[in-house]
């Protein structure tokens, strides 16, 4: 298994780094079979697996449950789980009892979203000995604060801003940063500034590494296709033919046919029937 530490020697060996999103156990067998470097049960589960408009609406049972069943599908695989919305905003208590479930569902390390007012408690949780990434840029769980998803960092001071914050999670112990919908060259600068390396997703070549939300890579969506999103797939668009075609084999009688269930002969003899 890939271990926090060698998040630092890629970036200083400039490897770049694969992070996937992963939310069941089903996708975390296949994706056990792949050479990602990581699994993010992602909070955006709430929104792709559960249907809500947003990430608000993850919880940690949410999170927990899927962890869980990540864990189970890819034993080898180091997962990183997201802290759910609030639940690292009410007390260090509170944020201790989500970040416990999260590591005792199987989480290998926890991501939060934002630095302002997170300083402490990542310097908290590192010394308890919890691997902390941070998440800035277009953070999802503020969206709104942000009044969309949209580009962040477009302004200089904005851009400025942001590189101070990432300069203070990488202080605080974050040992990498996911920058989020940010314009490439600042993604540059941040990744430039920081010894830990950035996670881009929708910010261009310049970071240390890519995530992406599986079911984006899939089109699990055929309705949803970000520009930042490489299709490597068509699953959706497929599933629904596959699916198509079963209902009407079944319809014409095509579904199931000989070899595709047991026949034993004899028994036609034997009047079960009577
Ligand atoms: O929840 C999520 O899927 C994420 C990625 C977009 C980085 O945080």
């Amino acid at each position: 298994m890939n271990k926090i530490p060698d998040f630092q020697s890629w970036k200083a060996q400039g490897q770049p780094i694969t992070m996937l999103t992963c939310y069941d156990y089903a996708m975390a067998r296949l994706l056990a079979r792949t050479a990602v470097d990581a699994l993010l049960v992602g909070d955006s589960c709430a929104m792709v697996i559960h249907g809500f408009p947003d990430t608000v609406h993850a919880t940690v049972d949410m999170m927990a449950l899927h962890t869980a069943a990540v864990r189970r599908g890819a034993p080898a695989k180091l997962v990183i789980a997201d802290l759910p919305f609030l639940s690292y905003r009410a007390g260090t208590g509170r944020a201790i009892e989500a970040v416990d479930a999260l590591m005792k569902a199987g989480a290998n390390a926890v991501k939060l979203e934002g630095a302002r007012g997170n300083e402490e408690l990542i310097t908290h949780l590192v010394a308890s000995g919890v691997p902390v990434m941070g998440h800035l840029g277009l953070t999802p769980q503020s969206v709104q604060v942000l009044g969309g998803y949209r580009t962040q960092a477009r302004t200089t001071d904005q851009a400025a801003r942001l590189i101070e914050e990432a300069l203070a999670l990488e202080d605080a112990g974050c040992f990498a940063v996911v920058l989020e919908c940010v314009p490439v060259e600042v993604a540059e600068r941040v990744t430039r500034a920081l010894r830990v390396p950035t996670i881009g997703i929708g910010c261009g070549p310049a970071v240390s590494g890519q995530v992406l939300v599986i079911n984006d890579l899939l089109t699990m969506d055929p309705d949803f296709r970000p520009r930042f999103v490489r299709a490597y797939a068509e699953i959706g668009p497929q599933l629904v033919e596959a699916a198509q075609r079963y209902c009407e084999d079944v319809v014409q009688g095509r579904f199931p046919a000989t070899g595709e269930f047991v026949s034993e002969p004899a028994l036609a003899e034997t009047g079960i029937d009577q």
